[in-house]
């Protein structure tokens, strides 16, 4: 089946998920969208109003906010892909809890393994918490001590980068996170950069069969 059929299956599966009480508030389920070949995966934290509305990720404020931050970088939006750790909206916007984020990590998981993105950047603690705990293994010591670096973590059978940063909606309130995380998002480049590298190097060194 090519990426393309998984991803139909998947998002139908999504859009029909009753495995957590969110799907009773629920308006529409946003499983995410983007390119399903990109290299970069951007993980938010769960659906606001606007998305539960379009049943699309980040397209309200923070959105909008999102959306600058990747041009300013010098990427476009459409050639990512973005996603979330829980696909249905909490009921007024409070924070998810931490078993809606398990029961969903069925379809983030499936979504990583179907994208298999060389770098993913973690909007937030929830993105973190969920990439460094519950798949790498290793402590999320909070988006504050962990962000400003990027780390290579093996999860779900690849290494991958991991950049992690404050979710876009922190600066809505606080402007000055602004290019604290545009900061961050400058380390997109050269982590893209050093993975292919790293796969150029990969297949080369298997041509000469160096590497089984
Ligand atoms: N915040 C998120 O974490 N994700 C969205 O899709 C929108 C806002």
């Amino acid at each position: 089946m090519g990426k393309e059929s998984v991803w139909g299956k998947i998002r139908a599966e999504i859009s029909e998920c009753v495995k957590c009480s969110l799907f009773k508030s629920r308006t529409r389920a946003v499983p995410g969208e983007g390119n399903l070949y990109s290299s970069v995966m951007l993980l938010g934290e769960a659906p606001g109003r606007t998305e539960d509305e379009e049943g699309r990720p980040f397209v309200g404020a923070a959105g909008r906010l999102l959306d600058k931050l990747i041009e300013e970088v010098g990427f476009k939006r459409e050639s990512l892909f973005i996603t979330n750790v829980v696909k249905c909206r909490p009921p007024n916007n409070r924070e998810p809890k931490l078993d809606e984020l398990m029961t969903c990590s069925y379809f983030t998981d499936r979504i990583i393994e179907l994208v298999d993105p060389r770098v993913i950047v973690a909007l937030g603690n929830y993105a973190g918490y969920y990439l460094f705990e519950l798949k790498g293994g290793t402590e999320w010591a909070g988006v504050t001590k962990m962000r400003g670096r990027v780390y290579r973590l093996s999860i779900l059978g690849a290494q991958r980068a991991i950049i992690p940063t404050y979710h876009p909606a922190a600066a809505l309130y606080n402007p000055q996170l602004y290019e604290v995380i545009r900061s961050d998002f400058e380390l997109l480049k050269t982590a893209v950069n050093v993975s292919r590298g790293l796969e150029g190097l990969l297949k080369f060194t298997k041509s000469r069969g160096g590497v089984g």
